[in-house]
């Protein structure tokens, strides 16, 4: 039987320490993805927390990725945002990749926006897209609920069937239809990685009913179901998926795009949170 750490005690002495910083208490969480962590840096009245310095906390060993829990507000909404995030791929286990999430929602966050960037396979998207993910497939083979389960977090089995809050996707819609841009919506598909996809996966990926690919995401959005979080997963399309593009796929193109986005990512990101109301 592998071994699996009881969570609830270490996001509570992580908890304790970010309590030595802040006694804030946001209403809203954020994960920001690949080219977005500059935008905690925007956030007003801002409390910066370095993972460093709360217990337990996964630091990324990837080079450039910023790891803070930063406090701040936009409009009316109390936020707290991780800036910088772990991955399966980098040989976490699957605890240590939603550990932020449940730090977060213990902190008082009711509400998740996650981000991410990932590929395109939906018929008719661009690099450049911005999609509101309507629902996921789980394909990392992977579970952060594996080994027994914590009552204090969660349900044993946690209902999957609306992962995404249909409310809070109505406002992103509504969001982007205001600054003058159309959100694409569809099925998001994570991936161990770090490969990226063959051009045969994507076919089958397709069949399956995703229409975007990335590495993350889905084991985030299970652990905030799981402890009750309404979630809105917005992915940046950084590019056409293998097979679809023309030409091979690159971290420089993921970023390149994702830098090209940015201003209208942050946008709706903006929209949303100064719109959105606490439940
Ligand atoms: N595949 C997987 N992950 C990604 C991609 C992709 O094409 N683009 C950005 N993240």
């Amino acid at each position: 039987m592998v071994d699996f750490p009881l969570q609830a005690p270490r996001i509570e002495a992580a908890a304790e320490d970010v309590r030595t910083h802040t006694d804030r208490r946001p209403d809203v969480a954020l994960v920001l993805g690949s080219g977005l962590g500059g935008y905690a840096d925007t956030l007003e009245d801002r409390v910066v927390v370095p993972y460093g310095e709360i217990r337990h906390m996964p630091v990324s060993q990837i080079v450039g990725h910023a790891g803070n829990l930063v406090f701040g507000r936009v409009g009316e909404a109390q936020v707290v945002a991780m800036q910088g995030r772990v991955h399966l791929y980098e040989g976490h286990p699957a605890s240590d990749v939603v550990f932020g999430v449940r730090l977060m929602h213990q902190l008082g966050a009711k509400t998740l926006l996650i981000t991410n960037a990932a590929g395109g396979c939906g018929d008719g998207m661009v690099a450049g897209d911005l999609m509101r993910i309507t629902d996921h497939l789980n394909l990392t083979g992977r579970s952060c609920l594996e080994g027994p389960n914590e009552d204090a977090l969660g349900v044993r089995f946690p209902d999957m069937s609306a992962a995404y809050d249909p409310g809070l996707g109505e406002l992103a819609d509504a969001v982007a239809r205001d600054q003058g841009f159309e959100l694409r919506a569809g099925v998001y598909a994570g991936l161990l990685g770090p490969s990226y996809e063959t051009p045969a996966e994507i076919r089958m990926l397709k069949t399956m009913g995703a229409h975007a690919v990335g590495m993350s995401t889905v084991l985030e959005v299970i652990a905030a179901r799981h402890v009750g979080m309404r979630v809105l997963g917005v992915s940046c399309i950084t590019n056409l998926a293998a097979g679809i593009s023309p030409h091979a796929l690159s971290h420089d193109e993921v970023t390149e795009t994702a830098t090209r986005v940015r201003e209208r990512f942050v946008g709706l990101l903006t929209g949303v949170l100064e719109r959105q109301e606490s439940p």
